[in-house]
């Protein structure tokens, strides 16, 4: 399996694997909607020449107190085809996009989602670094991975993401 950056042929394809991990339309949308946006990152799993998974990443804000030149990027939506899920696909296709994002600037990522599924990639709840989430959810499951160590030593606040996110259900 191979891991590489979106190329435009991929869009149909991206969607569907979206469609049908989520079982709607919204994330899908989602990322048509972000896609083009500066600094948004995404990532497709390929196994036999067929797009089986995906991952998308946008700049988030922190709105609060933090260093101005930062890049931090929330990850949001990762998607992995039903019939391909169990069998690493997500992991590999998190782990190395994670590595692509050091590769390119990013000092920091955060994820909304189960801490049962993210702690294992070295993500901690945000709380613990003085951040929280713009959305009403429990505090466990919103969570950071700093990619350059002490990176978000001097942030503080609320994490908002961009706007394209609230039409978002
Ligand atoms: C989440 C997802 C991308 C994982 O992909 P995958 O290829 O199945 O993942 P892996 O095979 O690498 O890992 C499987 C592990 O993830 C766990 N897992 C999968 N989805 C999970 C979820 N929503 N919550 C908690 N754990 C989950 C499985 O229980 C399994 O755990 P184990 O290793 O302890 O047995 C995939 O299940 C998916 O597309 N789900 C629907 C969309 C979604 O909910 N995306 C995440 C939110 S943005």
């Amino acid at each position: 399996m191979e891991v590489r950056a979106e190329k435009p042929e991929d869009i149909e394809a991206i969607r569907k694997v979206n469609v049908a991990a989520f079982g709607r339309e919204g994330e899908a949308d989602l990322v048509d909607r972000l896609r083009g946006v500066a600094s948004t990152f995404s990532f497709v799993a390929v196994e036999s020449g067929q797009i089986v998974g995906h991952i998308f990443f946008s700049p988030v804000a922190i709105e609060g107190k933090c260093a101005d030149n930062l890049l931090i990027l929330g990850l949001a939506p990762v998607a992995v085809l039903p019939d391909y899920q169990q069998r690493g696909i997500g992991s590999l296709l998190i782990q190395h996009s994670l590595a692509e994002c050091t590769q390119l600037g990013c000092q920091a990522v955060v994820v909304l989602g189960s801490p049962k599924y993210y702690l294992r990639f070295g993500f901690t709840p945000a709380r613990e670094k003085g951040l929280r989430c713009e959305y009403p959810v429990p505090d466990e499951a919103f969570m950071v991975l700093e990619l350059k160590s002490g990176a978000l030593d001097d942030c503080v606040g609320t994490v908002k993401y961009r706007s394209e996110f609230n039409k978002l259900e």
